[in-house]
């Protein structure tokens, strides 16, 4: 598990500038078309293992969009280059207007605009609940202390572990943990959040309280891509569910069409086992 802050992660080259000179989230008056996100034609291995084969997906301005599938299928990999996290081999990969490929994308810009939450919360185990949350605003936009701390109380409230602040993350519940962890990427103003199995490594009681956040979240038209094998969660919130296998996407589709009738034989499969846990 790393618990290296991403703020000091080093920027890997220069800025590409969006010739339209559109804004980050793409919102000019024409900018709800452009996507948040877009793979195109997205390759990526490991050594020899292909493990992202042709990605083609995008995701619109507050849109949900929720991947699954079979451990293995890529899900991880594909939402951690998303921030710059691993470079793709081929293709194009478009983030909130900036080019990512691992060359010349600013990829400390961008990850101070995508917030990313983690199956093992990634929380810095030395620091209070406040001041993991604080640490980026104040290292990375320079915010003042005051400032910082007086949004990191709003945000534990919002997340509903206010009495929490003083404590450190062993002390915390992991459903806790987990509402730290979204506390602290929100209060970077995230334009984009990345969640990775959020709740997949919670005790059962607890995974309704973080569902409970990002559902909040959702409400609220933020732009997310959601990782997570709860079939409930995804069919009340997200917009679009996706099901990768073997490194593909093999269909994208609304919730209703997805659950109803999915295209593919391997969705199929999938659902079934999935439902009938
Ligand atoms: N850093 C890495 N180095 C080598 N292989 C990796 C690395 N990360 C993931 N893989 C492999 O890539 C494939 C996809 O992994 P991952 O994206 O984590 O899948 P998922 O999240 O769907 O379980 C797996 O076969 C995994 O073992
Ligand atoms: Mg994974």
């Amino acid at each position: 598990m790393s618990t290296e802050p991403r703020v000091s992660t080093p920027s890997q080259g220069r800025v590409t500038p969006d010739a339209a000179g559109r804004d980050a989230q793409g919102g000019t008056a024409a900018g709800t078309a452009v996507p948040v996100v877009e793979f195109a034609g997205v390759h990526k291995h490991f050594g020899g293992l292909h493990v992202l084969r042709d990605v083609n997906l995008s995701v619109r301005r507050g849109e949900v969009l929720v991947i699954c599938g079979p451990s293995g299928s890529g899900k991880s990999t594909l939402v951690r280059c998303v921030n710059g996290l691993e470079p793709i081999d081929a293709g194009r990969l478009t983030v909130l207007g900036t080019e990512v490929n691992g060359r010349s994308a600013d990829l400390r810009r961008l990850r101070a605009e995508v917030g990313m939450v983690f199956q093992h919360f990634n929380l810095y185990p030395h620091l209070t609940a406040l001041r993991n949350v604080t640490l980026a605003p104040m290292k990375v936009r320079r915010m003042a202390r005051a400032a910082a701390e007086e949004k990191a109380r709003a945000l534990l409230a919002r997340v509903g572990i206010p009495e929490k602040a003083g404590q450190h993350p062993a002390q915390l519940s992991g459903g806790q943990r987990q509402r730290l962890a979204i506390a602290r990427a929100l209060a970077m103003d995230p334009k984009l959040m990345l969640f990775d199995e959020p709740t997949s490594a919670l005790d059962p009681e607890m995974i309704s309280e973080v569902l409970d956040v990002l559902t909040e979240l959702a409400r609220e038209g933020r732009t997310m891509i959601v990782i997570t094998h709860e079939m409930g969660f995804a069919r009340r919130v997200a917009q679009r569910i996706a099901f990768m296998d073997k490194g593909r996407i093999v269909e994208a589709q609304a919730p209703q069409a997805f659950f109803e009738a999915p295209r593919h034989e391997r969705t199929k499969e999938f659902l079934s086992k999935i439902l009938s846990r």
